[in-house]
């Protein structure tokens, strides 16, 4: 169940990626493998939050917008202390249930149906439609982000990913998804998208809850059904992007399975547009030459349906790609919402390339341009990252605002090419550490597109950026094991991407392991560390290691930075990942194949406590964990539960989970926070 909604059943097919491209196997390049000559400076990062607002690098200090994620707040950022996480940690389980520390509180702060637009209905299972839907929150949240409004300390704005619906657990009497009405298929896509929701702190804690007023000033739904979203950048109004609905190429209705994202310097939020593929039928059909760049993104074109189709056709005929061939190319996009213009237009920035996108995190380079890391989350996909053309304008003004609001329209866009250090015989797949004791080595940054300048040879600018995975493959970037979040530290300049899982590597004619992808059929996945030459985010060189390789710890196989392994959690399949302000790495997981509940994780990156990971807390049974999202204050820890009770079997009539209010299982954010009003974690 969870591999036919969640991902269109992605691990049934073969991963798209059939390009030679290289992996990392005995390429030492002596120049690349010389050990990272410089360290990590000064971090030209953007700094603010719950208060305030700083910028490390630039000239002046910024007070630009009103938020950015984990980032430390007015107040100087804390030095990362070692053992500074002193919570107990929560012991693995499967109870349909969210355990915390002892010390902790947790409330639920909004769930799947709440009214969210001024005047929203209350939620009701039965009577349920799409006009009530569009208005309420929606289903699967997973990117969690929380921007404080301007000068305040006790009122922010929640913004929420609605990945995807489950429809055995939102419609009494489910059957097959062919068996759904058109009306049901609408409140389907009226559950997708996102949502903006105006919050308050409870009290003087770390507790927030939904702000309840006639007049909700913020409060948004953008969802797959009716949202209209504006392209920008050099693919916009591109041939592969007119539509019949759309002959000028410029504007797409609806976003699609928004996975992860991240909270910008100047105050909005990202959204990754995921696995779109599976919302597609009709490839079947499609001209002869587009199939190729079709099944390139998952899309199946030997079927009319795909198994487990969606059908969504049933309800606009824009998703049968027989008839709309380019209408699957208008998703796949880094979606940009600025929550606090309430009559703005969500943008598709075409700059940042088209993949399957999980999130996208920036951060301000010293030089003041700034840098979007992101990953392409499907087996065998790659990292990229995109550098703007114009720099970070400090500052509240109009004049900041309007200025930053246009950095994603125009930059460079790069793809990651890897090697390992160590000799590949060393490399075995067992995970076993090669004789320098890590794995590790150097890496590139490839030039795809600058602009409307296209690097591959064949490929137009448009063609880079609306089917950048064929660019990807043309340039010989690397294969990862599904990169998921990718975020950068503000306190170290340092970036962390999780690589959750990839049970074919190394499996019949799959890649093999190699030291960036050290297991074979990797069940438990790893976290990737970029550290930038010179800490320039938009230099071309780099170096990496593994700090993390999940799994049991009593397992051979894994690694927790060197630390004692008979003190740290399991952890399996590491999905987003998140700052404290004392520069801790938050980890939740999605798919934990040690047999528990997900969890959230948290673990100090440097110093003597390196690789110390602790379970924070569980999620309920069938529950993937998301967000997370640290406030700048440190009081407060977001998290997004989704799809609770998703357990083959099960529906809303027999559920697998009743969390968090009985009968049946509602996706919600929850809030964790200490009542003695201390630092989460610490
Ligand atoms: Fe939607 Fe990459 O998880
Ligand atoms: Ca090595
Ligand atoms: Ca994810």
């Amino acid at each position: 169940m969870t591999c036919l909604y969640r991902c269109g059943n992605a691990c049934d097919h073969p991963a798209p990626n059939e390009s030679a491209n290289p992996y990392l196997g005995d390429v030492v390049n002596a120049e690349m493998s010389r050990r990272g000559v410089v360290r990590a400076g000064a971090v030209g990062a953007m700094v603010l939050g719950f208060g305030g607002a700083a910028v490390a690098g630039l000239a002046s200090p910024a007070a630009a917008a009103p938020a950015t994620e984990a980032l430390a707040g007015g107040r100087k950022p804390k030095p990362t202390r070692a053992g500074a996480l002193t919570f107990e940690p929560v012991a693995p389980n499967t109870l349909d249930a969210v355990t915390i520390p002892a010390g902790y509180r947790t409330s639920v702060v909004i769930r799947w149906g709440d009214p969210v637009v001024a005047g929203a209905p209350e939620f009701d299972l039965h009577h349920q439609t799409a006009a009530r839907q569009a208005r309420q929150f929606g289903f699967n949240n997973d990117f969690v982000g929380v921007l404080p409004l301007p000068g305040c300390d006790d009122k922010a704005l929640l913004v929420v990913n609605h990945e995807y619906t489950n429809e055995e657990l939102m419609f009494p009497g489910f059957t097959t998804l062919d068996a759904l009405t058109v009306e049901q298929i609408e409140v389907a896509m009226a559950a997708h998208g996102l949502s903006v929701v105006e919050i308050e702190r409870v009290g003087r804690t770390g507790q927030w809850r939904p702000v309840k007023s006639r007049r909700l000033h913020y409060n948004r739904r953008f969802t797959a059904l009716a949202s209209t979203f504006r392209l920008t950048g050099p693919a916009a109004g591109s041939a592969w992007l007119r539509t019949a609905a759309d002959p000028r190429g410029t504007t797409v209705i609806g976003t699609l399975n928004n996975c992860s994202g991240g909270v910008t310097p100047w105050g909005t939020v990202l959204s990754g547009e995921e696995n779109f593929n599976q919302y597609f039928v009709g490839a079947d059909q499609a001209p002869e030459a587009l199939k190729p760049k079709l099944a390139r993104y998952g899309i199946t074109t030997t079927a009319r349906y795909p198994s487990g189709s969606r059908k969504w056709d049933r309800a606009q005929e824009r998703f049968d790609l027989a008839k709309h061939p380019n209408e699957a190319h208008r998703f796949g996009w880094v979606v940009e919402v600025d929550p606090f213009d309430p009559d703005s237009t969500p943008r598709k920035h075409t700059a940042l390339g088209r993949l399957k996108h999980e999130g996208a995190n920036v951060i301000v380079a010293r030089n003041g341009h700034v840098v979007a890391y992101m990953g392409d989350d499907e087996r065998f996909e790659y990292l990229y990252k995109f550098v703007s053309d114009k720099k970070f304008m400090p500052g509240h003004s109009h004049l900041a605002r309007r200025h930053n609001l246009t950095l994603l329209e125009s930059g460079t866009l790069y793809v990651a090419k890897v090697t390992g250090d160590s000799p590949a015989a060393e490399i075995d797949g067992t995970g076993k550490l090669p004789a320098d004791g890590r794995f590790d080595g150097r890496g590139q940054w490839i030039k795809l597109v600058s602009g409307n300048h296209s690097f591959v040879p064949g490929m137009t600018a448009a063609d880079v950026l609306t089917f950048t995975r064929l660019a990807g493959d043309a340039v010989g970037a690397t294969k990862m094991d599904r990169p998921e979040d990718v975020q950068p530290s503000l306190r170290t300049g340092k970036i962390y991407a999780a690589m959750t899982n990839n049970s074919n590597r190394g499996v019949g004619a799959n890649a093999p392991a190699d030291e960036a992808n050290p297991r074979n059929a990797n069940k438990h996945g790893h976290i990737f560390e970029i550290v930038e030459d010179g800490g320039d985010h938009t230099g071309t060189t780099f170096t990496w290691a593994l700090p993390i390789v999940c799994g049991d710890p009593a397992a051979a196989d894994t690694y927790f930075g060197g630390y004692d392994k008979s003190a740290v959690s399991p952890i399996s399949c590491p999905d987003n990942v998140a700052f404290d302000s004392a520069g801790n790495l938050w980890i939740s997981t999605d798919g934990n194949a040690l047999g528990s509940n997900d969890g959230l994780f948290a673990t100090p990156i440097e110093g003597r406590e390196k690789g110390h990971l602790k379970q924070f807390l569980t999620v309920p049974r069938g529950a993937e964990t998301c967000g997370p999202f640290i406030t700048s204050d440190d009081r407060s820890v977001f998290t997004a539960v989704q799809h609770p009770g998703e357990i083959s079997g099960a529906t809303v009539d027999k559920p697998a989970s009743v969390w968090p209010d009985g009968g049946y299982a509602k996706p919600s954010v929850i809030v964790t926070w200490r009542p003695d009003g201390g630092p989460v974690g610490s």
